[in-house]
C-alpha cells in the first residue's frame, strides 16, 4: 500500500465534509456505544474491527472509494499490470502440475489483480477451471464484478464470489495481496513494572488510548516477542495479530493440494520487534495521506499494521502446510520475468516501455515497495520449485 503524499508537503490537510463527515460521525457514535456497552474499554482489535468492518458502516463495509489515485491509497495491482502478469506466471507453474486446478483470491479489492491474472493465464493457455473470490465487502464485490465484466467479459462464467471459505475441498492456488495487514491487531505497551494491553476509551474530544494490565495469554505472547526483539525501553509500544493463525487456518482449510501465496508488507519477528521501533507499525491512509492516529477519521480511512512473517510461517506449519518460499517483492517479480513482461506489454512502443519501466521501479526499488513488501508461499500435497523464490529465499531470517 502506497500513498502519493506523506502529509509532510505544503498541501492543505484533506478534511471530510458533507455526507462523508456525517458518515464518520455515525461510525464514531457506533464505536462509542460499543465502548459503553463493554464497560468503558475496548481492545484495539475490537476498535479496528468496528472501524473497518462494522456492517454498513466500517471502512471496508461502506462505500468509500479506497483504491487508486482518487482513493486513499494505491496497491501493487493498481500501480501496474506488471504485478498481475508476474503473479499469473507463478500461478501457471502451480496450475500446470495440477489437473483441474482452481484459484481462490482473498480480498480482491477493485478486481484488477483478478483481471490481470485471468488475462495472462488465458494467453499462457493455463486458465483455472474456476476463479473464486472471497471478499468481505459487498461494495467491493460489486466493483470487482463491474471491473471483470469490462476486462474479461468472456471469462466471467469462471468467476464466483464466495460468502465464506469454500465448503468443498479443492486443488489449486490461493492468493492474497495486502489482506493480512488489514486484520485487526492487539496493541501492547511494555513497562518495567508491568505489561499493558492498550485499548480504546472515550474522552471529552473523542477516543483515546487506555492501558490496562494485560491478561495472562497476551502477556505471555508479548514476552516471546520481547525475547525475539531485544532490549525494549520502558514504554515500548507495538502490536500483534492474534487473528493471523486462526484466520489463515480457516480460509486455507479446504485447499487439499496446491499452494498459497501471501503478499504484504512486513518483517521477520526479530526485525519487527526491534528495540528502535518503539511505537509499532500502525498506519492510517486517508486520501493519499499517511498518518498514525487511528482515531482521526474512524470509518473513513484504512487502518493497517505490518505483518509478522515469522508468525505467518508458524501458522503455515500449524495448518499443515510446508513453507515453500519467502522473499522480497523485488526478487519475486524478477524471478517471474518482470523484464520480459515489460517488453511484451510495451509491444515495441518506446513510450509505453518507459511507462512500464517507471511502474517496475515503483514495484521493485528498495525505497519504494521492493523490500518492504514480502511474498511467502505455503504448499500442501505437492512439491514443485517456484520461480518467484529461485533468485533469493530469505527464510533463514524468520
Ligand atoms: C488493502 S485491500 C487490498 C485489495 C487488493 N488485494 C489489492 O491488492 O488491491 C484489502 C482487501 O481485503 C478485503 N478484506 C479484508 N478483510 C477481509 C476478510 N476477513 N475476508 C475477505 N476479504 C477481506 C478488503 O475488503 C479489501 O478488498
Amino acid at each position: 500500500m502506497q500513498a502519493n503524499d506523506t502529509g509532510t508537503g505544503a498541501q492543505r490537510e484533506p478534511n471530510p465534509e458533507g455526507e462523508e463527515r456525517r458518515h464518520g460521525e455515525r461510525v464514531s457514535a457506533h464505536i462509542a456505544e460499543a465502548i459503553d456497552v463493554a464497560g468503558g474499554w475496548l481492545s484495539f482489535e475490537q476498535y479496528m474491527d468496528l472501524a473497518l468492518y462494522a456492517p454498513g458502516l466500517g471502512y471496508y463495509s461502506a462505500g468509500a472509494r479506497k483504491f487508486g489515485p482518487s482513493g486513499d491509497f494505491v496497491t501493487a495491482p493498481e500501480i501496474s499490470p506488471l504485478f498481475g502478469a508476474c503473479v499469473a506466471r507463478q500461478c501457471a507453474e502451480v496450475l500446470a502440475t495440477l489437473r483441474q486446478g482452481e484459484i481462490l483470491e482473498l480480498g480482491a479489492g477493485s478486481g484488477r489483480l483478478a483481471g490481470e491474472i485471468l488475462t495472462r493465464l488465458e494467453a499462457l493457455a493455463c486458465l483455472p477451471v474456476r476463479y473464486s473470490i472471497l471478499e468481505i465487502s459487498a461494495d467491493l464485490r460489486e466493483r470487482q464484478r463491474r471491473h471483470l465484466c469490462e476486462r474479461v467479459p468472456h471469462l466471467l462464467d469462471r468467476v464466483h464470489w464466495l460468502d465464506g471459505p469454500p465448503a468443498q475441498d479443492f486443488d489449486g492456488l490461493m492468493l492474497a495481496n495486502e489482506v493480512l495487514d488489514a486484520l485487526p491487531v492487539r496493541r501492547f505497551c511494555w513497562t518495567r513494572a508491568q505489561l499493558l494491553e492498550i485499548g480504546v476509551a472515550r474522552g471529552v474530544q473523542g477516543f483515546l488510548w487506555s492501558g490496562r494490565p494485560a491478561a495472562n495469554g497476551v502477556a505471555q505472547y508479548c514476552r516471546s516477542l520481547h525475547a525475539a526483539g531485544g532490549d525494549w525501553q520502558d514504554g515500548y509500544t507495538s502490536e500483534y495479530c492474534a487473528l493471523l493463525g486462526p484466520w489463515t487456518a480457516g480460509v486455507t482449510r479446504s485447499l487439499r493440494r496446491g499452494a498459497v501465496l501471501w503478499f504484504d508488507y512486513g518483517l521477520p519477528r526479530a526485525q519487527y520487534y526491534f528495540p528502535e521501533r518503539r511505537a509499532g507499525t500502525l498506519l492510517c491512509h486517508y486520501r493519499q495521506r499517511v498518518h498514525d492516529d487511528p482515531f482521526r477519521y474512524p470509518g473513513l480511512e484504512d487502518i493497517t499494521a505490518w505483518v509478522d512473517f515469522s508468525a505467518l510461517a508458524e501458522a503455515s506449519a500449524a495448518a499443515g502446510f510446508r513453507l515453500a518460499g519467502f522473499t522480497t517483492q523485488t526478487y519475486f517479480l524478477a524471478g517471474n520475468g518482470i523484464d520480459s513482461e515489460m517488453h511484451r506489454l510495451a509491444a515495441g512502443d518506446p513510450n509505453q516501455f518507459a511507462r512500464f519501466a517507471d511502474q517496475a521501479r515503483q514495484l521493485m526499488m528498495p525505497g519504494e515497495m521492493g523490500e518492504r513488501f514480502k511474498v511467502m508461499a505455503w504448499m500442501r500435497g505437492m512439491d514443485v520449485p517456484l520461480s518467484g523464490f529461485a533468485l533469493r529465499d530469505i527464510r533463514e531470517a524468520l
